[in-house]
């Protein structure tokens, strides 16, 4: 009898990138089958329930959204079912920008480094998401500094850290010096399902942006 063929998973090499180029060439091979894996085989719910916390904290569906590591464009499809018609996009991998682009969701698409200082001028967008880049071998507590950078005075930053990489890495820690700093207050910080199927939770936060 011939052995069963188990279905590649493309998203181990995303966890263990050493470099932005790994991280990159990672995405590149998974990109066409990153909706189908992650909502079919995991179980991802991230995007619509950091959608759906956003969308409790703002008043206007033509308000500026930046989505910020959109990936294939699954956080862009609901908030345009939220209604939301003013969202561009970046990310760091061409490849999934490429998919992006075909969901039509987004007004604007560049490719840029969080990691890295932005182009994107300060004080441009009345709400930033950032859902599913925080997490192993992928973007760092400093991200933080840009999302409030580019994210107006009286407007809201939305992200998920993953479980596991939250205890890991340092983001706890920069999250409380911005507030002590009075950059920005906590409206929410809740734990919730992320990856269903594999069991994994991240912390969902919500920001208002006091001074940048
Ligand atoms: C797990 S995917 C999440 C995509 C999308 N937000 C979602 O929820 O489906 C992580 C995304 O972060 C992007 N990314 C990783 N490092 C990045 C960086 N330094 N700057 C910008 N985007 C980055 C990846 O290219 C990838 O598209």
């Amino acid at each position: 009898m011939e052995a069963k063929q188990e279905t590649p998973k493309l998203w181990e090499a995303t966890y263990e990138a050493k470099t932005a180029q790994e991280l990159a060439d990672a995405y590149g091979e998974w990109a066409e089958l990153y909706d189908r894996d992650t909502i079919k085989v995991m179980g991802y719910v991230g995007p619509q329930t950091a959608v759906s916390m956003l969308d409790g904290y703002l008043n206007s569906k033509g308000c500026r959204v930046l989505d910020a590591g959109c990936g294939t464009g699954l956080v862009g499809e609901f908030l345009k079912h939220k209604g939301y018609k003013n969202i561009d996009a970046m990310d760091y991998s061409e490849d999934m920008l490429v998919e992006a682009e075909k969901k039509s969701v987004y007004k604007k698409l560049f490719q840029e480094d969080l990691n890295e200082g932005l182009e994107i001028p300060d004080n441009s967008y009345d709400a930033t998401i950032c859902v599913g880049t925080f997490t192993y071998a992928h973007v760092g507590p400093e991200a933080f500094e840009e999302l409030l950078r580019v994210t107006k005075p009286g407007g809201y930053i939305c992200f998920t850290i993953r479980d596991g990489a939250y205890e890991e890495y340092n983001y706890r820690e920069k999250m409380l010096e911005l507030e002590a700093s009075s950059q920005w207050e906590l409206q929410e910080l809740r734990e919730a399902d992320y990856l269903v199927n594999e069991k994994v939770t991240a912390k969902f936060c919500t920001y208002k942006v006091l001074a940048n």
